[in-house]
């Protein structure tokens, strides 16, 4: 297959997705191309507002969408717990959870002391999934999808020590660089998939564990970024035509194409990876060091207190 696009996503029906960040961007492509295709979607936001908002806009060209919406703050575990009890209260299994909100060019600290990249892109996302997973493991077929991106490339984390500076407790932290701490958590989020997948099939779970990146595309992602930073990156992916739609193929081909495999990484197929139609691709060396994803999963236990039945 040559080109995948939205075309190619199966019939949906009968299928529940839950999906972060579903209010703008590559989140609400994701779920307005679901709910299109029949899925029952639900929109975990932090601002419920803006939810509904996308709720409004997703319901105008899929009139038959089942959607709801959850709060839901990444930045705040009690938020992420409460979070996760509502969606355990409401939906009785999940095919397929989205873990695809995220922030970039911000600074500071969670209100948990967490670094705040790190906190929300890849915490955040590691304790909701540990705490619906048991909605998802009884489900033939169900996924975990996690978004990434090309910049886990230059991301590190060598050992356990360098995520010292994720917890306000610790002292000596170096002063962190933003873009440095967006690539790690992105790197998290790779390492989290691999480690995820490896426990999952350990487990004999059917549920599988997938990551995607979308390249780069035109949505709100740099709005903390500096000017010097967002004004190039949006030119380019505007010139490279990169729409939130393009964007969202990637999530799309690992959350539905019946191909597509655990442990799989999708993003765009053209130069550099980033342009062109879904495909699967490599990931850094780095995110493939097994035991350094052991040991991020423990310390994303300890840190998150969201232990995993396996
Ligand atoms: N666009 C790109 O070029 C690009 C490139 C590589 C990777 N990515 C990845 O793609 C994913 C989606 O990004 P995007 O480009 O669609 O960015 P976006 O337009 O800024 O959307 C990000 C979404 O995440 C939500 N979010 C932010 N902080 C949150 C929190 N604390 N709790 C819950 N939700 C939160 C935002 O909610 P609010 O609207 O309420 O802020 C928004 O819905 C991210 O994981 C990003 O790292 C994007």
């Amino acid at each position: 297959m040559s080109e995948w696009t939205e075309d190619h996503l199966p019939d949906q029906r009968g299928r529940v997705a839950v999906v972060t960040g579903a209010n703008t961007g590559i989140g609400f492509a994701t779920a307005r191309a679901l709910a299109a295709r029949g899925a029952h979607v639900v929109l975990a936001c932090r601002d419920l507002d803006r939810a509904r908002t996308a709720v409004d806009r997703i319901a105008q060209s899929a009139p038959e969408a089942r959607l709801d919406v959850v709060r839901l703050d990444l930045a705040s575990l009690a938020s992420v717990r409460a979070a996760a009890e509502e969606i355990r209260e409401r939906l009785p299994r999940i095919d397929l959870l989205v873990n695809n909100a995220g922030i970039t060019g911000l600074r500071g600290r969670t209100g948990d002391g967490f670094e705040v990249q790190f906190g929300v892109n890849h915490l955040g996302h590691f304790a909701l999934t540990g705490l619906v997973l048991d909605r998802l493991l009884p489900v033939p077929g169900s996924r975990v999808v996690t978004v990434s991106s090309i910049a886990h490339r230059y991301g590190r984390i060598d050992d356990v020590d360098d995520l010292r500076p994720a917890r306000d407790t610790d002292t000596g932290a170096r002063p962190e660089n933003s873009v440095f701490t967006y690539a790690r958590s992105k790197l998290a989020n790779l390492m989290f998939t691999y480690e995820l997948q490896r426990r999952l099939s350990a487990a004999g779970a059917p549920t599988t564990a997938l990551a995607a990146h979308p390249g780069g595309a035109s949505t709100e992602i740099f709005r903390n970024s500096p000017g010097w930073f967002r004004a190039p990156n949006l030119l380019i992916a505007k010139l490279l035509g990169r729409s939130p739609e393009m964007g969202a193929l990637p999530t799309l081909r690992a959350a539905a194409d019946p191909e597509a495999r655990g442990g799989e990484y999708y993003g765009p197929g053209g130069l550099f990876e980033v342009q062109g139609y879904p495909r699967r691709v490599a990931s850094s060396p780095r995110s493939r060091d097994a035991d350094n994803q052991r040991r991020l999963w423990e310390a994303s236990e300890r840190l998150t207190e969201v232990i995993y039945p396996f």
